[in-house]
């Protein structure tokens, strides 16, 4: 469903009637487009600690346009406050900060640049993560990094985007495939989160097409975000399997065969959905995808046993018993990626969804108590949590809610099933297996569990 209201805000006599009565007035993000081949189309700013020399190894691979600010020696042009070009993405590193004085440094850079981005300008400020600091203040210290970087991303404007990305020991060669994403409008719809890398050896052979060899099934395909995630893993050279239940098969086999991939149909809460699925694969499978998913809302007082027990079995269950399933037939490959499609009512919890919010709060209890056990093999493991996003589930919403649920966001507006399916795929990378056991939001920093 498309929001008229973005269009009307974007119109001129609506953009001067939303400023005239205080109303939000969400800007058309920047999206990916095929065919782009640079992460950032524009000036890249570095800056900082550092870990900003590890940055300008890669950097010229990111745009062909870098500055450097406030880093000597300089690694790259300068750039000068109220003279260098706007700014389309900015990296500062701030894991060298280890006291409070040190901490203005943050004020001392971002503010000359604040005036000085353009519209959907991406940032990301680089730390080490608290936990693994024994000195407690520099913990303290580094902590003050998500204070700080989620109100800035709340004070961006005309769609920008900031994170916090915390840099574990042997993780500071694990930079590009983040940044690729975190700078680039692949990310558009992501913001205010604070995501942490761990050391990893599996590196990205061909950034144009990073998942090519492996293979990837997704799990409710036939529409919406898992249709979109069949067509981004297809996109960047996966070969794609696509499951959804019988009453699906028709516009299943019509996108399978679109992308070049194959189609299963099946119920996933069906008896015998993991043989079934494991004969389907027998060469095995890289990445796995469990997307399908269900509501059934009510308030606890009016929730039917059997709105409780399908919610439970679909979104919950059917991911526990697959990926075991998966893993324990050796089908799952080493090097593997799972990931759950988990949703923000998980974390925040949401009236009429003690069900839905259930199941997809046990998701990204799963990912964080797999991820340390399957380390070993290198498989990652991690949620991807939606906020508001246009697809038929969220058509179905009341008018009023559905305003809300848009509107509630740094954003401003709901997000696209291609900016989760984009999240996905970078997850799906071999390079991410630095990022495991975490679930990434996708919400335009919806206020909802921030
Ligand atoms: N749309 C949103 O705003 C939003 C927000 C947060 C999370 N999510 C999650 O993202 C995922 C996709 O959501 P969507 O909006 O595209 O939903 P959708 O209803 O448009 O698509 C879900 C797909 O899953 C399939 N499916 C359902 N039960 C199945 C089963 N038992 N076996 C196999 N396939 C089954 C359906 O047939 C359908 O094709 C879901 O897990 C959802 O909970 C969506």
């Amino acid at each position: 469903m498309s929001d008229r209201y973005i269009d009307f805000a974007n119109s001129s006599i609506g953009h001067r009637l939303v400023g005239a009565l205080g109303l939000p007035s969400p800007v058309r993000l920047e999206r990916w487009q095929a065919g782009r081949l640079r992460p950032v189309e524009g000036a890249l700013l570095i800056g900082g600690g550092p870990l900003a020399e590890n940055i300008g190894v890669f950097a010229n691979r990111l745009t062909d346009a870098i500055y450097s600010y406030g880093t000597e020696p300089s690694l790259a042009t300068a750039w000068i406050p109220g003279h260098g070009p706007k700014l389309k993405a900015v990296v500062f590193d701030a894991s060298h900060l280890v006291q409070t004085d040190q901490l203005k440094q943050l004020r001392e850079f971002f503010q000359p640049l604040m005036k000085n981005l353009d519209h959907s300008a991406h940032v990301v400020i680089l730390g080490r993560a608290p936990e693994s600091l024994s000195d407690p203040i520099a913990s303290s210290v580094q902590r003050a990094l998500e204070g700080f970087s989620r109100s800035l991303a709340k004070e961006l404007r005309s769609g920008g985007t900031l994170q916090l990305i915390y840099v574990g020991a042997g993780a500071e060669d694990q930079l590009e495939g983040p940044l690729r994403f975190f700078l680039s409008p692949k990310s558009a719809f992501v913001s205010g989160q604070v995501i942490r890398l761990q050391a990893c050896d599996t590196p990205v052979q061909d950034w144009t097409r990073p998942l090519s060899g492996r293979k990837a099934l997704v799990t409710g395909a036939a529409r919406g975000i898992g249709a979109s995630i069949a067509e981004t893993l297809a996109r960047d050279g996966a070969e794609v399997i696509l499951l959804d239940v019988p009453p699906a098969k028709a516009d299943l086999e019509a996108l399978a065969a679109r992308l070049g991939g194959q189609s299963i149909t099946l119920d996933i809460c069906a008896e015998d959905a993991a043989a079934q699925l494991i004969e389907h694969l027998p060469d095995g499978i890289d990445i796995v995808v469990h997307n399908a998913g269900i509501t059934r809302d009510k308030t606890l007082a009016n929730m039917t046993p059997e709105f409780w027990d399908a919610v439970l079995a679909v979104n919950l269950n059917a991911p526990q018993v697959l990926t075991k399933a998966l893993l324990d037939a050796g089908t799952l490959r080493d090097n593997g990626r799972v990931i759950l499609l988990a949703s923000i009512s998980g974390i925040a919890g949401n009236r009429g969804q003690t069900n839905y919010a259930a199941s997809k709060a046990g998701l990204m209890g799963l990912a964080q108590a797999w991820a340390p056990l399957l380390l070993e093999r290198g498989i990652s493991i991690n949620a991807v949590a939606p906020g508001f996003i246009e697809t038929q589930m969220t058509a179905h919403i009341p008018f009023g809610l559905r305003e809300a649920g848009r509107r509630m966001s740094s954003l401003g507006q709901g997000g696209l099933p291609q900016d989760v399916a984009e999240a996905v795929a970078w997850l799906a990378q071999p390079g991410t297996g630095a990022f495991t056991g975490q679930a990434l939001r996708v919400c335009g920093q919806s206020v909802l569990g921030a």
